[in-house]
């Protein structure tokens, strides 16, 4: 099966197996069988859009199409909505919008499917999934039984959960339960928001606007999958100890920065853009054949038209190699490698 309509990099590439779920005993007899006829790789796909295809995928890739919104609890202060894991992220946070479900507004256009979500905590414009999730529940792939996860067992970090790390590979996310607010949040600091809501002329700040603004800005600068091929932020922003961020701004006066908690053993942290450190080595609007480094954000790497995953990854090693010898800094890739 060719799989280049189902990764957002438009990487050419074929899975050896292919199969679309849209019913939990469905996902269970595929499991079954493929378990059966000994096939031992398997990919949970969604929407295909943080993930590099390196290779042909020697194995099952199976898609999520599990559908449905729900909502199953409401307590003085929250909506408690369940989302399936095929449901396209973007529809969901214009639905949760619509029906005055408030949390979700930052997180408009993200690209993918509700089942991801969790997988590594998506987060924009000063909001995480971490915020908002209240449980979610998933398939073990081993057992076939299905487990219910508190947020307090995802483990979730910055880019981070338990479900990219001890259970890798174990688990299928099945559905995620958001708490949501019934009165607003609003989180409007982060970035440019605050800039937009004023150039939108927005008189009254409610969520849809907000959702507005952070559209605005995200099409500005991030490219559109539809035209060319990418899977957003390629790398992590890094952080780093506050010692070696003194050091570093003892030769770059003007490097960004952000002040990050300090960690149990009283360590102090910075986060530096990645964007900036591959900006100030030269990368940003780069093109090597059909591999490049986008002009408006370095920070996600583009597939103009026929690039192989390998020469996006290749690219990628130059980058790193290179904001490694400038900076000290090394660099972790975001997007998944397959
Ligand atoms: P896929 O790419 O299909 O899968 C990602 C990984 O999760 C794979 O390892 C896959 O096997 C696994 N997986 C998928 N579904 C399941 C499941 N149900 N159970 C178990 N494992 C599963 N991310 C952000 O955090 N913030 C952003 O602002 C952001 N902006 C982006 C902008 C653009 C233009 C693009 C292209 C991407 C952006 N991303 C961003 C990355 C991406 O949208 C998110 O990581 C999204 O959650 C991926 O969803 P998906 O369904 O496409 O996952
Ligand atoms: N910057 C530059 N040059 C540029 C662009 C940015 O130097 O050309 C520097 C600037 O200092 C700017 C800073 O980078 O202030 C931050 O840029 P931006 O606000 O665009 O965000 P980011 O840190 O590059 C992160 C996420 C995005 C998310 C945005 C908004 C990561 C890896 N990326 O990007 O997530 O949408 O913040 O919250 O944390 C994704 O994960 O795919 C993704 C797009």
């Amino acid at each position: 099966k060719e799989l280049k309509p189902f990764n957002t990099f438009g990487i050419a590439a074929t899975a050896r197996y292919f199969a679309a779920f849209s019913t939990v005993e469905q996902l269970k007899e595929l499991l079954i069988y493929s378990h059966q006829a000994g096939q031992q790789n398997l990919l949970v796909l969604g929407g295909g859009s943080n993930m590099l295809f390196t290779q042909n995928y020697n194995g099952l890739v199976i898609k999520n199409e599990l559908k449905g919104i729900e909502l199953v609890k409401e307590d003085a202060n929250h909506y408690y909505i369940k989302a399936w894991g095929g449901e396209n992220w973007h529809r969901f946070v214009q639905y949760c919008i619509q029906h005055n479900y408030a949390g979700l507004e930052n997180l408009s256009l993200i690209p993918g499917c509700v089942g991801a979500s969790p997988m590594q905590n998506i987060g924009a414009y000063g909001v995480e999934i971490k915020d908002v999730c209240e449980s979610l529940e998933a398939l073990h792939i081993e057992s076939q039984s299905v487990v219910t996860f508190h947020h307090t067992e995802c483990n979730f970090g910055y880019r981070e959960s338990v479900f990219k790390n001890k259970y890798k590979g174990q688990f299928i996310i099945l559905n995620v339960t958001y708490r949501l607010n019934k009165q607003p949040v609003y989180h409007t600091s982060y970035g440019a928001i605050e800039q937009e809501l004023a150039a939108m002329g927005s008189q009254q700040l409610n969520i849809a606007a907000i959702a507005q603004a952070v559209i605005n800005i995200r099409s500005s600068k991030l490219p559109n999958p539809a035209e060319v091929g990418n899977a957003g932020s390629f790398f992590k922003n890094p952080t780093i100890p506050q010692t070696q961020f003194r050091a570093l701004q003892q030769q770059h006066a003007t490097i960004p920065h952000y002040a990050v908690a300090p960690d149990s053993n009283g360590q102090a942290w910075e986060k530096i853009p990645a964007a900036w450190l591959i900006e100030q080595c030269g990368w940003k609007g780069y093109r090597k054949g059909d591999a490049g480094c986008h002009s408006k954000q370095p920070l996600v790497l583009v597939n103009y038209a026929n690039a192989t995953g390998n020469e996006i990854f290749q690219l990628s090693e130059e980058i790193i190699s290179s904001v490694n010898q400038q900076f000290g800094i090394t660099l972790e890739r975001e997007v998944n490698i397959i």
